[in-house]
């Protein structure tokens, strides 16, 4: 079969002829239609993520939506961060308690590049920041794919305003297309000017902040946060510290959570995506992406580790056709 391959960390993936997975005990083959590159996959494959060096060569990929007896699902697996290959191949061997169903007539491009960014962007917002109807939200980094499910998600959670702040122009638009109420710039290091621009975009303190940026960002948006506000911060796209002051992580009493997938239980993670599949299939949720063909992963994986891309690259397969 067709596989994309990581021979060895650091260095970009090569399309590889495979032999077919073997089933475990308690797998089953899914045959692959579509395979999003996310972080995960270019940090696990570069090498120096916290899951260790991975063992080579593997076929990477952390989700994909497959099928397996014609049905349509979505699955998980550890490729990068456990010995054992992922979903960026023809067919993939998956756990049977892993899959998760999607409704007749999903699409399975659109559904892979939501995948689990949007649980995450669900569940950091719903679970872990506990986000009440009523409330005001923050979204750092609101061009991202995790930022842009957090606009839309955080309004279907029943957010009264949605406050979205990004970096490039391209962002800041697909903020607005995501539905924010308003649009904050990140051009700047400079935590107190960054603070007056979302205090200005909100309507009074904000209730929750979710961040997958950390660094300045965070560090601007916790103080427009009220007493006993929550941060929930989720990754560091923009730095792997943050400039948080002391008087204003004591003097308003903030919450500030963690928040990963890999956490989730597996009833967890198939309620979230469940749900993320729902609200896709309403014509809620989508985030910008592009479709490329499997054959094309070194370029495509190139172009996502750049972020020169119209949004999540997501790796398609020949069983595409006729779906
Ligand atoms: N904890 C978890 O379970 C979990 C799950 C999913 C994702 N994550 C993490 O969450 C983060 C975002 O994921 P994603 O899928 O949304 O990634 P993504 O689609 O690649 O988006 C990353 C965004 O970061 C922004 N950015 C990068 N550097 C920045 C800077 N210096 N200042 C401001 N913005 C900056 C970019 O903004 P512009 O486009 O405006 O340049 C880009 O939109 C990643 O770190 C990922 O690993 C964590």
């Amino acid at each position: 079969m067709r596989a994309v391959q990581i021979s060895a960390p650091g260095h970009p993936p090569v399309m590889a002829e495979r032999t077919m997975p073997t089933p475990r005990p308690h797998e089953t083959l899914v045959e692959v239609l579509a395979a999003p590159i996310t972080p995960l996959d270019l940090l696990c494959a570069s090498g120096t993520s916290y899951f260790g060096v991975p063992k080579t060569p593997y076929v990477p990929g952390v989700q994909g939506v497959g099928t397996v007896g014609g049905r349509m699902v979505w699955f998980p697996t550890s490729a990068g961060m456990a010995p054992g290959d992922g979903s960026m191949a023809e067919i993939a061997s998956v756990p049977l308690a892993d899959l998760v169903e999607l409704p007749a007539g999903a699409d399975p491009v659109g559904l892979a590049a939501l995948g689990l960014s949007a649980v995450a962007a669900h569940l950091a917002l719903t679970w872990r920041g506990e986000l009440a109807p009523g409330e005001q939200v923050v979204v750092l980094g609101a061009g991202g794919v995790v930022g842009q499910a957090a606009v839309q998600l955080a309004r279907i959670a029943g957010a009264r305003r949605v406050v979205a702040a990004a970096r490039s122009a391209a962002g800041r638009e697909r903020a607005r297309r995501a539905g924010a109420d308003a649009v904050v710039t990140l051009d700047t290091e400079d935590v107190t000017e960054l603070a007056v621009r979302l205090t200005a975009a909100l309507d009074g303190p904000a209730d929750l902040v979710l961040d997958p940026l950390f660094g300045a960002p965070a560090a601007a948006a916790a103080r427009t946060l009220r007493s006993g506000g929550r941060l929930v911060h989720l990754g560091g796209s923009a730095s792997e510290t943050c400039p948080l002051d002391s008087a204003t992580l004591r003097g308003k009493s903030l919450r500030l959570l963690g928040y990963t997938n890999n956490e989730l239980s597996p009833g967890q993670r198939t309620a979230a995506l469940t749900l993320v599949a729902e609200q896709a299939a309403l014509g809620r949720l989508a985030v910008d992406h592009e479709s490329v063909p499997l054959d094309d992963a070194g370029a495509a994986w190139r172009r996502q580790a750049a972020g020169t891309t119209l949004g999540r690259i997501v790796l398609t397969t020949t069983g595409l056709i006729g779906q």
